[in-house]
Protein backbone atom coordinates (compact mmCIF):
# COMPACT_ATOMS: atom_id res chain seq x y z
CA UNK A 1 0.00 0.00 0.00
CA UNK A 2 1.00 3.50 -0.32
CA UNK A 3 0.21 6.24 2.51
CA UNK A 4 0.80 10.07 2.68
CA UNK A 5 1.42 11.02 5.63
CA UNK A 6 0.65 15.14 6.27
CA UNK A 7 2.83 16.32 9.14
CA UNK A 8 6.62 15.40 9.52
CA UNK A 9 6.92 15.78 13.23
CA UNK A 10 7.67 13.04 15.92
CA UNK A 11 4.51 11.10 15.77
CA UNK A 12 4.17 11.65 11.76
CA UNK A 13 7.25 10.07 11.67
CA UNK A 14 7.05 6.90 14.35
CA UNK A 15 4.00 6.19 12.09
CA UNK A 16 5.86 6.32 9.01
CA UNK A 17 8.14 4.15 10.25
CA UNK A 18 5.68 1.74 11.50
CA UNK A 19 4.31 1.60 8.22
CA UNK A 20 7.32 1.18 6.63
CA UNK A 21 8.47 -1.45 8.84
CA UNK A 22 5.10 -3.12 7.65
CA UNK A 23 6.26 -2.88 3.94
CA UNK A 24 4.10 -0.10 2.87
CA UNK A 25 5.27 3.15 0.99
CA UNK A 26 5.09 6.43 2.67
CA UNK A 27 5.39 9.98 1.01
CA UNK A 28 5.28 12.68 3.92
CA UNK A 29 3.99 16.08 3.58
CA UNK A 30 5.01 18.62 5.59
CA UNK A 31 5.12 22.64 5.61
CA UNK A 32 8.17 23.23 6.72
CA UNK A 33 10.87 22.83 4.49
CA UNK A 34 13.95 22.64 6.96
CA UNK A 35 11.62 19.55 8.15
CA UNK A 36 11.41 18.42 4.96
CA UNK A 37 14.92 18.48 4.20
CA UNK A 38 15.94 16.92 7.03
CA UNK A 39 13.53 13.81 6.26
CA UNK A 40 15.05 13.50 2.51
CA UNK A 41 18.60 14.54 3.06
CA UNK A 42 19.80 13.70 6.49
CA UNK A 43 17.24 10.90 7.16
CA UNK A 44 16.81 11.93 10.43
CA UNK A 45 13.20 12.90 12.40
CA UNK A 46 14.22 16.61 13.89
CA UNK A 47 12.08 16.63 16.82
CA UNK A 48 13.31 13.39 18.42
CA UNK A 49 16.74 13.61 16.87
CA UNK A 50 16.10 9.73 15.85
CA UNK A 51 17.11 8.20 12.80
CA UNK A 52 14.62 7.18 10.49
CA UNK A 53 14.77 4.97 7.13
CA UNK A 54 15.85 6.17 4.32
CA UNK A 55 13.32 4.95 1.86
CA UNK A 56 10.87 7.98 3.73
CA UNK A 57 10.49 10.40 1.30
CA UNK A 58 9.36 13.94 1.75
CA UNK A 59 7.69 17.23 0.05
CA UNK A 60 5.95 20.22 0.42
CA UNK A 61 4.33 20.00 -2.63
CA UNK A 62 0.74 19.24 -1.58
CA UNK A 63 -0.41 18.68 -5.24
CA UNK A 64 2.18 15.66 -4.90
CA UNK A 65 1.20 14.02 -1.62
CA UNK A 66 -2.73 14.38 -2.61
CA UNK A 67 -1.98 12.36 -5.49
CA UNK A 68 0.78 10.29 -4.08
CA UNK A 69 -2.18 7.52 -2.37
CA UNK A 70 -5.45 7.17 -1.64
CA UNK A 71 -4.95 7.01 2.07
CA UNK A 72 -4.43 10.14 3.52
CA UNK A 73 -3.11 9.91 7.59
CA UNK A 74 -3.44 13.16 9.21
CA UNK A 75 -0.88 14.34 12.20
CA UNK A 76 -0.31 17.79 12.49
CA UNK A 77 -1.00 19.86 15.63
CA UNK A 78 -5.35 20.42 16.23
CA UNK A 79 -4.81 23.46 15.87
CA UNK A 80 -4.02 23.71 12.30
CA UNK A 81 -6.12 20.53 11.17
CA UNK A 82 -8.51 22.74 9.78
CA UNK A 83 -6.16 24.57 7.16
CA UNK A 84 -4.48 21.65 6.80
CA UNK A 85 -7.93 20.22 5.45
CA UNK A 86 -8.58 23.33 3.74
CA UNK A 87 -5.45 22.93 1.47
CA UNK A 88 -6.01 18.92 0.68
CA UNK A 89 -9.46 19.45 -0.30
CA UNK A 90 -8.62 21.78 -3.37
CA UNK A 91 -6.72 19.39 -4.76
CA UNK A 92 -9.09 15.93 -4.06
CA UNK A 93 -10.04 14.52 -7.30
CA UNK A 94 -11.11 10.71 -5.69
CA UNK A 95 -12.26 9.75 -2.90
CA UNK A 96 -9.57 8.74 -0.30
CA UNK A 97 -9.56 7.22 3.08
CA UNK A 98 -9.01 9.59 6.21
CA UNK A 99 -6.92 9.03 8.86
CA UNK A 100 -6.61 11.30 11.79
CA UNK A 101 -3.71 10.79 14.40
CA UNK A 102 -3.88 14.32 16.09
CA UNK A 103 -5.61 14.66 19.59
CA UNK A 104 -7.96 17.06 20.53
CA UNK A 105 -11.11 19.05 20.42
CA UNK A 106 -11.95 22.08 19.17
CA UNK A 107 -12.51 24.70 21.76
CA UNK A 108 -14.55 27.23 20.06
CA UNK A 109 -17.11 24.21 18.60
CA UNK A 110 -16.58 21.42 20.55
CA UNK A 111 -15.88 19.08 17.60
CA UNK A 112 -14.03 16.22 17.87
CA UNK A 113 -11.49 15.96 14.66
CA UNK A 114 -13.78 13.74 13.01
CA UNK A 115 -16.51 16.42 12.88
CA UNK A 116 -13.70 18.81 11.84
CA UNK A 117 -12.67 16.73 9.06
CA UNK A 118 -16.26 16.50 7.47
CA UNK A 119 -17.10 19.94 8.08
CA UNK A 120 -14.10 20.54 5.89
CA UNK A 121 -13.67 17.52 3.17
CA UNK A 122 -15.63 17.17 0.07
CA UNK A 123 -18.21 14.69 1.08
CA UNK A 124 -17.75 13.00 -2.52
CA UNK A 125 -14.15 12.86 -1.78
CA UNK A 126 -14.56 11.15 1.95
CA UNK A 127 -14.25 6.89 1.18
CA UNK A 128 -14.13 6.61 4.93
CA UNK A 129 -12.61 8.09 8.29
CA UNK A 130 -10.46 6.33 10.68
CA UNK A 131 -9.23 7.57 14.19
CA UNK A 132 -5.68 6.41 15.74
CA UNK A 133 -4.72 6.38 19.35
CA UNK A 134 -3.65 4.93 22.12
CA UNK A 135 -0.66 5.24 24.83
CA UNK A 136 2.22 5.86 22.63
CA UNK A 137 4.78 7.47 22.56
CA UNK A 138 6.94 8.58 19.85
CA UNK A 139 9.82 8.47 21.51
CA UNK A 140 9.08 4.77 21.89
CA UNK A 141 7.59 3.80 19.06
CA UNK A 142 10.55 4.96 16.28
CA UNK A 143 12.59 2.86 18.42
CA UNK A 144 10.18 -0.18 17.67
CA UNK A 145 9.26 -0.69 21.32
CA UNK A 146 5.71 -2.15 22.26
CA UNK A 147 2.76 -0.41 21.55
CA UNK A 148 -0.59 -1.27 21.50
CA UNK A 149 -3.03 1.31 20.54
CA UNK A 150 -6.60 1.30 18.58
CA UNK A 151 -7.66 2.10 15.24
CA UNK A 152 -11.66 3.30 15.50
CA UNK A 153 -14.15 4.42 12.97
CA UNK A 154 -18.10 3.86 12.65
CA UNK A 155 -17.92 1.72 9.79
CA UNK A 156 -16.03 -1.59 11.19
CA UNK A 157 -14.82 -2.27 7.21
CA UNK A 158 -12.77 0.86 7.50
CA UNK A 159 -11.10 0.59 10.81
CA UNK A 160 -10.25 -2.97 10.05
CA UNK A 161 -8.40 -1.90 7.63
CA UNK A 162 -6.47 0.23 9.13
CA UNK A 163 -6.01 -2.16 12.02
CA UNK A 164 -3.98 -4.23 9.13
CA UNK A 165 -2.38 -1.06 7.69
CA UNK A 166 -0.19 -0.38 11.08
CA UNK A 167 -0.62 -3.98 12.87
CA UNK A 168 2.65 -6.11 13.00
CA UNK A 169 3.62 -8.99 15.23
CA UNK A 170 6.98 -7.93 16.20
CA UNK A 171 5.99 -4.13 18.38
CA UNK A 172 2.78 -2.36 16.95
CA UNK A 173 -0.04 -4.12 18.15
CA UNK A 174 -3.45 -2.77 17.14
CA UNK A 175 -6.98 -3.12 17.70
CA UNK A 176 -10.37 -2.21 16.35
CA UNK A 177 -13.17 0.00 17.52
CA UNK A 178 -16.66 1.51 16.28
CA UNK A 179 -17.33 3.86 19.28
CA UNK A 180 -15.38 6.82 17.03
CA UNK A 181 -16.70 9.21 19.58
CA UNK A 182 -15.27 6.85 22.98
CA UNK A 183 -11.82 6.99 21.05
CA UNK A 184 -11.21 10.49 19.80
CA UNK A 185 -12.77 11.92 23.70
CA UNK A 186 -10.20 9.49 25.75
CA UNK A 187 -7.26 10.91 23.20
CA UNK A 188 -7.97 14.47 23.90
CA UNK A 189 -9.20 14.40 27.21
CA UNK A 190 -5.75 12.88 29.11
CA UNK A 191 -4.26 15.70 28.18
CA UNK A 192 -5.59 17.85 30.75
CA UNK A 193 -5.12 15.43 33.09
CA UNK A 194 -0.85 15.22 32.01
CA UNK A 195 -0.92 18.77 32.38
CA UNK A 196 -2.18 18.10 36.02
CA UNK A 197 -0.01 15.31 36.35
CA UNK A 198 2.79 17.38 35.49
CA UNK A 199 1.74 20.03 38.06
CA UNK A 200 1.68 18.11 40.91
CA UNK A 201 4.93 16.44 40.04
CA UNK A 202 6.36 20.14 39.66
CA UNK A 203 4.51 20.56 43.03
CA UNK A 204 6.01 17.68 44.42
CA UNK A 205 3.07 16.56 45.51
CA UNK A 206 3.83 12.87 45.61
CA UNK A 207 2.70 9.30 43.87
CA UNK A 208 -0.74 9.21 46.17
CA UNK A 209 -1.95 12.64 44.65
CA UNK A 210 -1.15 11.27 41.01
CA UNK A 211 -3.15 8.14 41.36
CA UNK A 212 -5.68 9.89 42.84
CA UNK A 213 -5.79 12.36 40.32
CA UNK A 214 -5.27 9.51 37.63
CA UNK A 215 -8.60 7.89 39.41
CA UNK A 216 -10.65 11.43 39.58
CA UNK A 217 -10.16 12.48 36.36
CA UNK A 218 -11.73 8.82 34.90
CA UNK A 219 -14.64 10.22 36.75
CA UNK A 220 -14.78 13.65 35.01
CA UNK A 221 -14.24 12.03 31.58
CA UNK A 222 -16.94 9.38 32.04
CA UNK A 223 -19.29 12.29 32.58
CA UNK A 224 -17.93 13.58 29.38
CA UNK A 225 -18.25 10.62 27.60
CA UNK A 226 -21.99 10.73 28.95
CA UNK A 227 -22.59 14.18 27.62
CA UNK A 228 -21.37 13.37 23.93
CA UNK A 229 -22.78 9.99 23.78
CA UNK A 230 -19.59 7.98 23.60
CA UNK A 231 -19.22 4.21 25.05
CA UNK A 232 -18.08 4.54 28.44
CA UNK A 233 -16.75 1.00 27.81
CA UNK A 234 -13.77 2.66 26.19
CA UNK A 235 -12.47 4.44 29.21
CA UNK A 236 -11.72 0.88 30.25
CA UNK A 237 -9.63 0.62 26.51
CA UNK A 238 -6.63 1.73 25.22
CA UNK A 239 -7.60 5.17 24.52
CA UNK A 240 -9.26 5.95 27.91
CA UNK A 241 -7.27 4.58 30.71
CA UNK A 242 -4.32 3.44 28.76
CA UNK A 243 -3.82 6.81 27.23
CA UNK A 244 -4.54 8.69 30.81
CA UNK A 245 -1.93 6.42 32.92
CA UNK A 246 0.88 6.58 29.88
CA UNK A 247 0.33 10.68 29.75
CA UNK A 248 0.36 11.28 33.43
CA UNK A 249 2.88 8.98 33.88
CA UNK A 250 5.63 9.62 31.70
CA UNK A 251 8.19 12.29 30.78
CA UNK A 252 7.83 11.91 27.27
CA UNK A 253 4.76 14.17 27.59
CA UNK A 254 4.75 17.41 26.51
CA UNK A 255 1.38 18.01 28.15
CA UNK A 256 3.37 16.81 31.45
CA UNK A 257 6.30 18.51 30.25
CA UNK A 258 4.40 21.52 30.52
CA UNK A 259 2.25 21.08 33.82
CA UNK A 260 5.54 20.67 35.50
CA UNK A 261 6.80 23.65 34.37
CA UNK A 262 4.19 25.63 35.23
CA UNK A 263 4.02 23.92 39.00
CA UNK A 264 7.68 24.87 39.29
CA UNK A 265 6.29 28.79 38.90
CA UNK A 266 7.08 29.11 35.28
CA UNK A 267 4.68 31.30 33.78
CA UNK A 268 2.46 29.78 30.97
CA UNK A 269 3.65 31.64 27.85
CA UNK A 270 7.38 31.33 29.06
CA UNK A 271 6.39 27.30 29.30
CA UNK A 272 5.24 27.54 26.28
CA UNK A 273 7.84 29.49 24.27
CA UNK A 274 10.34 26.97 25.42
CA UNK A 275 8.63 23.44 24.13
CA UNK A 276 9.59 22.80 20.53
CA UNK A 277 6.67 20.40 20.43
CA UNK A 278 2.91 20.78 20.49
CA UNK A 279 0.87 21.16 23.94
CA UNK A 280 -2.12 19.58 22.96
CA UNK A 281 -4.13 19.70 26.43
CA UNK A 282 -4.14 23.63 26.89
CA UNK A 283 -6.84 23.70 23.89
CA UNK A 284 -8.60 20.56 25.02
CA UNK A 285 -8.79 21.81 28.57
CA UNK A 286 -10.32 25.22 27.41
CA UNK A 287 -13.02 23.20 25.10
CA UNK A 288 -13.50 20.61 28.10
CA UNK A 289 -14.15 23.53 30.77
CA UNK A 290 -16.85 25.78 28.69
CA UNK A 291 -18.55 22.23 27.21
CA UNK A 292 -18.63 21.07 31.36
CA UNK A 293 -20.21 24.90 31.52
CA UNK A 294 -22.55 24.72 28.91
CA UNK A 295 -24.09 20.93 30.14
CA UNK A 296 -23.39 21.54 34.04
CA UNK A 297 -21.35 19.21 34.25
CA UNK A 298 -19.24 19.08 37.78
CA UNK A 299 -15.68 18.98 36.55
CA UNK A 300 -13.58 20.36 39.70
CA UNK A 301 -9.98 18.78 38.24
CA UNK A 302 -10.94 20.32 34.68
CA UNK A 303 -12.05 23.78 36.37
CA UNK A 304 -8.81 24.02 38.69
CA UNK A 305 -6.32 23.55 35.48
CA UNK A 306 -8.80 25.52 33.65
CA UNK A 307 -7.94 28.44 36.43
CA UNK A 308 -4.36 27.86 36.35
CA UNK A 309 -3.74 28.51 32.79
CA UNK A 310 -6.14 30.84 31.84
CA UNK A 311 -6.70 33.01 34.30
CA UNK A 312 -3.69 32.95 35.85
CA UNK A 313 -5.07 31.65 39.82
CA UNK A 314 -1.81 29.80 41.50
CA UNK A 315 -1.60 26.44 41.35
CA UNK A 316 -1.57 26.90 45.13
CA UNK A 317 -4.69 28.23 45.49
CA UNK A 318 -6.51 25.78 43.02
CA UNK A 319 -4.86 22.79 44.66
CA UNK A 320 -6.45 24.49 48.14
CA UNK A 321 -10.41 25.24 46.38
CA UNK A 322 -10.06 21.51 44.97
CA UNK A 323 -9.56 20.20 48.99
CA UNK A 324 -11.75 22.79 50.09
CA UNK A 325 -14.97 21.43 48.61
CA UNK A 326 -17.36 19.43 50.21
CA UNK A 327 -17.44 15.73 51.42
CA UNK A 328 -18.51 13.59 49.04
CA UNK A 329 -19.36 9.48 47.99
CA UNK A 330 -17.04 8.16 45.65
CA UNK A 331 -19.45 6.40 42.96
N1 LIG B 1 4.33 12.90 19.64
C1 LIG B 1 3.63 11.87 20.08
O1 LIG B 1 4.16 10.98 20.78
C2 LIG B 1 2.18 11.74 19.74
C3 LIG B 1 1.55 10.53 19.98
C4 LIG B 1 0.20 10.39 19.68
C5 LIG B 1 -0.48 11.47 19.12
N2 LIG B 1 0.16 12.64 18.89
C6 LIG B 1 -0.61 13.74 18.30
O2 LIG B 1 -0.15 13.98 16.99
C7 LIG B 1 -0.31 15.36 16.66
C8 LIG B 1 1.03 15.88 16.14
O3 LIG B 1 1.95 15.79 17.22
P1 LIG B 1 3.52 15.75 16.99
O4 LIG B 1 4.09 15.38 18.31
O5 LIG B 1 3.91 14.95 15.79
O6 LIG B 1 3.81 17.30 16.70
P2 LIG B 1 5.15 17.95 16.19
O7 LIG B 1 5.13 19.35 16.66
O8 LIG B 1 6.32 17.09 16.48
O9 LIG B 1 4.98 17.93 14.58
C9 LIG B 1 3.96 18.59 13.88
C10 LIG B 1 4.40 18.72 12.42
O10 LIG B 1 3.31 19.22 11.65
C11 LIG B 1 3.85 20.10 10.68
N3 LIG B 1 2.78 20.96 10.18
C12 LIG B 1 2.23 22.06 10.76
N4 LIG B 1 1.24 22.54 9.99
C13 LIG B 1 1.16 21.72 8.90
C14 LIG B 1 0.31 21.68 7.75
N5 LIG B 1 -0.66 22.57 7.56
N6 LIG B 1 0.50 20.69 6.84
C15 LIG B 1 1.48 19.77 7.03
N7 LIG B 1 2.32 19.77 8.09
C16 LIG B 1 2.14 20.73 9.01
C17 LIG B 1 4.95 20.85 11.43
O11 LIG B 1 5.86 21.47 10.54
C18 LIG B 1 5.57 19.71 12.23
O12 LIG B 1 6.61 19.08 11.51
C19 LIG B 1 -0.79 16.04 17.93
O13 LIG B 1 -2.18 16.20 17.90
C20 LIG B 1 -0.43 15.05 19.04
O14 LIG B 1 -1.30 15.11 20.14
C21 LIG B 1 1.48 12.79 19.17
Amino acid sequence: MKVTVIGGGSWGLALSTVLHENTHDVLVYDTNQAIVDKINRLHICYQLNADIPKQIHATNDILEAVNYSDVLLFVVPTKVVRSALQGVNTHLNTPKLFINAAKGIEPETFMRMSEVFYDELNADYIKGFVALSGPSHAEEVIQKMTTLITAASRVEADALYVQHLFHNQDFFRVYSSTDLKGVELGGALKNIFALASGLIAGKGLGDNARAALITRGLVEMRKIYEAYGANIESLLGLTGIGDLVVTCTSQHSRNYQAGYKIGHGKDLEATLDSMTMVVEGIRTCEAAFNYGKQHKLDLPIINAIYTVIFDKVDPEIAYQTLFERRRKKEL
